[in-house]
């Protein structure tokens, strides 16, 4: 694929190979790593409007970010303009200079709330929320799917719309709400989407290897490419993408543990980072074996161990 900047409103990217958002998974440490191995953004997992304009105790940690962070972006979900205006404007979120306001997330909890995916069925909702948050001064982006219901696109309409109501970026899961993560990408309606709005695209879904990148660019003409699950399971995806070598995974692992071992505690990282471990030890010879023995390690040195054993 073509690596080149983007421009992002004010904001200059080193490259157009971004992370998704990825809840439960993308804390400071995963999003230091994705920029140390030359992630041109991060983006951090959605965060509830709401539980930030409540204060719920855990957005200390979603709040989080590093040094390796040159722009911080955080991802909020929500449907109140009130909201959205004042957490934008909040301290909590001082320090980030991208807003994305997430129009895709398929979860019951979320749908069924009016928020996430169930936007790109009120358009105009959606587009207060973009006005609010851009009372913040920060730049403003959107992530969103192609509709709801499977075949019924409605991502042209709804991008264009973004657009106008002040979005500098459309990042497209080209999927329906109704697909949640399985099925092809569709490119073609990432390309309608591009030619129909003069703001950066960047195509998401299903990437997974250097290949699938080219793919979609080369299909789509989109401006850059998010990977999720692709970074999830291997975040040297990165550097085979820039065409840059990778350093080693054990390397990597380790680097994410100590970070969140610091953060946390030891034995409380040994549970938290358990999931992200699973995702790494996914086509690991041993895999599975591996697997069992960090489900029951209590101590870094267990975990290391595993870590030695697997890459
Ligand atoms: C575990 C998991 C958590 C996710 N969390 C978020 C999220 O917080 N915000 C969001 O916009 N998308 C979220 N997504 C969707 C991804 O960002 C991405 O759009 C989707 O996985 C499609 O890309 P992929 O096929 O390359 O995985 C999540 C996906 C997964 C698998």
């Amino acid at each position: 694929m073509n690596v080149k900047s983007l421009c992002i409103g004010r904001l200059t990217t080193k490259n157009n190979i971004f992370v998704a958002p990825l809840a439960g998974y993308s804390d400071f440490a995963f999003r230091k790593i994705c920029y140390e191995l030359g992630a041109g953004l991060a983006f951090g997992e959605m965060i509830s409007a709401k539980g930030l304009y409540y204060k719920n105790e855990n957005t200390a940690f979603l709040t989080e970010t590093t040094d390796a962070e040159y722009i911080k972006c955080a991802q909020l979900f929500g449907s109140d303009a009130e909201i959205l205006e004042t957490v934008a404007k909040s301290r909590v979120l001082s320090k980030f200079d991208i807003l994305d306001l997430n129009c895709g997330c398929p979860v019951p909890k979320v749908y069924n709330n009016g928020e996430g995916s169930a936007l790109l069925a009120r358009p105009e909702v959606a587009e207060q929320a973009v006005r609010a948050l851009k009372k913040s001064g920060k730049v403003v982006t959107v992530k969103m799917r192609l509709g709801v219901v499977t075949g019924e696109s409605v991502a042209v309409e709804f991008a264009k719309r973004m657009e106008g109501a002040g979005a500098e970026m459309i990042t497209l899961h080209a999927r329906y709400r109704n697909d949640y993560y399985s099925g092809e990408p569709d490119f073609a309606e990432c390309e309608a989407v591009k030619k129909a709005i003069n703001i950066p695209v960047i195509f998401n879904g299903g990437i997974f290897t250097k290949e699938d990148a080219d793919r979609a660019m080369e299909r789509t003409g989109a401006d850059g490419v998010m990977l999720a699950r692709g970074a999830l399971y291997d975040p040297t995806l990165i550097c085979k993408i820039l065409g840059v070598p990778a350093p080693n995974m054990k390397d990597i692992v380790k680097r994410q543990f100590t970070m969140l071992a610091e953060r946390l505690g030891e034995a409380v990282a040994c549970v938290n980072f358990r999931k992200q471990m699973a995702c790494y030890l996914k086509g690991v010879r041993d895999g599975k074996k591996l697997k069992e023995k960090v489900f029951s390690a209590k101590t870094a040195y267990e975990y290391f161990e595993v870590i030695d054993a697997a890459f």
